[in-house]
C-alpha cells in the first residue's frame, strides 16, 4: 500500500470461503460513530488518510475463533501533523472475533507513529506458564526490538508495559505522543540506541563519522525526525522483519533481527503552484529519492538499487517503460505525466542537467493533508568499506523464554568472510526471513546476506 497522501484505507475484510461473499469489514481507521474516532484530529480521518493496513500477516486461534491482526502505520510514515492524536487502530495488535469481525481487544504498540515503526511480522500464538498459571498467549515482535506478550483471550499484558516519556522536540507542525509503550519484559532483543561509543572498532573514517553523529539526532528510541540527520537504531526496518519468529512447546521464542543504524532527514516539499516550472532535480527528489536516495545511490544492501551509471544499462525508452509499469517493489508511475516522466528519465540518464525546468503539468491543489515535508530515504549507515558503522552484532538470532521473559541466548546470524578471515568473530549480517524450529530441537534459518543456510541447537544457539 502506498504510504503517501494517495494511500488507501487499510480495512480488514473476511470472506466466506464457500461463496466468496464479504462476511464483515473492520475499519482500522474509524468512522465518526466508531470507538477510536476521538484519537484523530482533524475530523473525518477516513476521508483524508490511508494506511493502518495489515501487511505483516495474521494469526488465528481456530479453537476460539479469534483472529490476531497487527496493523501498519497511517500515512505518512514520517509525518503525522495531519493526524494529531494516538491514531487508533493504526500500529495495534487487534483481536477480532473471526465470525463477526467484532473487536474483542486491542493494544496500541506505538502511539501516533511517525517512524514507520509498525509491527513487521505476524504474531506468534504460544502457551506459557505466567506467574504459575498456564496461559494461552499471543506474542508480537517489533522493529524496535520489543516483544509484547498478551493473554490471548483477554488481552492483558503478561509483563507490565510502561508508558515511557519520549523526546518531544519535533519539526514544526508535528505533535509527537508524549509517551510510548515499552514492555518491562522480555528484555529487548536489540540494543536501543546508537551513541559515540557504539561505532564499531574498525569503522573507516571514524573522525568524520563521529562528527556526523554529533550533529545528528540520536541516542534513544522514538526521536522525532528533524531537519538534521536523525538516527534510527535499530534501523527503520528493524529489529524484527517480516520473516517473523518461531515458538516451541516450551514457550520459547526464536527471533532473527538486525542491529544496523539507519538515518534520514526531513526536507521541505517544494511548493508547486500552478504553471510555475519545476526542476528535474526537484522531481527526482520528490518522486524517486525516498527509495533511491537524494544522491541516487540507493541503499547499501541493494534492496533499493543505485541509479548511478544506469545510462550504461538502459535506454531512455526502457527506463520510461519501467516507470510506466513498475517492477518488483518499485511502484508504477503511470499516474505521472509523460512530460514529467521524460524529464526525470533524462535526468537519471544524465542527458540533461540538474536544473532543467519542466512545465508543471500537475499543479497541486492546496491540500491541507499533504505533508509539507518529505524524507530523504531509508539510508543504512555503512562505512566506505561496506560495513555497518555500529559495533557488531549486526544480525542476531535470539531465544527468549516467554514464561519468565528472560533471554536464553543470543548469537550472531551470518558473517562476512572477509572479516572472519582477519580474525574478527562472526558479526552477523542484515537479514530478512524467518526461522523454523523442530520438535527435536533444531532451528533452521537462512535469511542472512551471506546466503548460507544454518541449523542451530535450540538449547544453546550453537551452530550445528
Ligand atoms: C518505493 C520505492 C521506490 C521509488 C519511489 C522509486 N523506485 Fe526505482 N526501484 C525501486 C526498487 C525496489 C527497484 C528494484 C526493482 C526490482 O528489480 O525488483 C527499483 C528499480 C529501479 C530501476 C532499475 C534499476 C536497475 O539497476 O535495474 C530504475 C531505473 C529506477 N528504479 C528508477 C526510478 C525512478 C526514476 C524513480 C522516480 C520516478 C524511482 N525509481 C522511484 C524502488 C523505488
Amino acid at each position: 500500500m502506498a504510504e503517501e497522501e494517495n494511500a488507501l484505507l487499510g480495512d480488514i475484510r473476511a470472506f466466506n470461503v464457500y461463496t466468496g461473499n464479504l462476511a464483515w469489514t473492520f475499519k482500522t481507521i474509524p468512522e465518526p460513530n466508531q470507538p477510536g474516532y476521538e484519537t484523530w484530529s482533524p475530523a473525518n480521518p477516513r476521508e483524508r488518510i490511508g494506511g493502518a493496513n495489515s501487511w505483516a500477516g495474521m494469526a488465528i486461534d481456530r479453537k476460539r475463533g479469534i483472529v490476531y491482526v497487527p496493523t501498519g502505520s497511517a500515512a505518512y510514515d514520517f509525518f503525522g501533523g495531519n493526524r494529531k492524536g494516538d491514531n487508533l487502530y493504526a500500529n495495534c495488535l487487534l483481536a477480532l472475533d473471526a465470525s463477526s469481525g467484532k473487536l474483542l481487544w486491542h493494544y496500541q504498540l506505538v502511539h501516533h507513529d511517525i517512524w514507520d515503526r509498525d509491527p513487521s511480522a505476524p504474531p506468534n500464538l504460544v502457551t506459557v506458564i505466567n506467574k504459575g498459571v498456564k496461559t494461552d498467549a499471543v506474542a508480537q515482535i517489533t522493529k524496535q526490538g520489543y516483544v509484547f506478550v498478551f493473554d490471548r483471550v483477554i488481552g492483558k499484558p503478561l509483563f507490565e508495559i510502561l508508558e515511557t516519556k519520549t523526546r518531544q522536540d519535533a519539526i514544526k507542525g508535528e505533535y509527537p505522543s508524549p509517551t510510548q509503550p515499552v514492555p518491562s519484559k522480555p528484555t529487548p532483543f536489540t540494543r536501543q540506541s546508537f551513541t559515540e561509543k557504539d561505532f564499531n572498532p574498525f569503522v573507516a573514517d571514524r573522525d568524520s563519522m563521529v562528527k556526523l553523529l554529533r550533529a545528528a539526532r540520536h541516542g534513544s528510541a522514538y526521536i522525532p525526525l528533524g531537519r538534521e540527520m536523525t538516527i534510527f537504531f535499530p534501523g527503520t526496518d528493524g529489529g524484527a522483519q517480516w520473516g517473523g519468529a518461531a515458538t516451541d512447546e516450551e514457550g520459547t521464542l526464536y527471533v532473527p533481527a538486525k542491529q544496523i543504524p539507519v538515518y534520514t532527514t526531513l526536507v521541505d516539499v517544494e511548493k508547486r503552484t500552478t504553471n510555475a516550472p519545476v526542476t528535474s532535480t526537484a522531481l527526482f527528489i520528490s518522486r524517486c529519492a525516498p527509495c533511491h536516495g537524494a544522491d541516487g545511490k540507493g541503499n547499501h544492501d541493494g534492496s533499493y538499487p543505485s541509479l548511478a551509471n544506469i545510462d550504461k544499462k538502459y535506454s531512455q525508452a526502457q527506463v520510461l517503460q519501467l516507470l510506466e509499469k513498475g517492477r518488483g517493489m518499485m511502484r508504477s508511475f503511470s499516474h505521472v505525466s509523460l512530460e514529467e516522466k521524460t524529464a526525470i528519465v533524462n535526468y537519471v540518464l544524465n542527458k540533461t542537467g540538474a536544473s532543467t525546468q519542466v512545465n508543471n503539468t500537475e499543479p497541486q491543489e492546496e491540500n491541507p493533508d499533504k505533508s509539507p515535508y518529505q524524507h530523504t530515504g531509508y539510508n543504512r549507515w555503512y562505512d566506505r568499506n561496506g560495513f555497518p558503522v555500529s559495533s557488531p552484532p549486526w544480525g542476531t538470532l535470539t531465544a527468549i523464554d516467554l514464561n519468565s521473559g528472560e533471554q536464553k541466548w543470543q548469537v550472531p546470524l551470518g558473517e562476512y568472510e572477509s572479516l572472519t578471515k582477519k580474525g574478527i568473530p562472526p558479526t552477523g549480517t542484515d537479514n530478512y526471513g524467518g526461522p523454523l524450529v523442530t520438535s527435536s530441537g533444531l532451528i533452521f534459518i537462512a535469511a542472512s546476506r551471506d546466503a548460507k543456510f544454518r541449523a542451530f541447537d535450540k538449547v544453546n544457539g550453537k551452530i550445528l
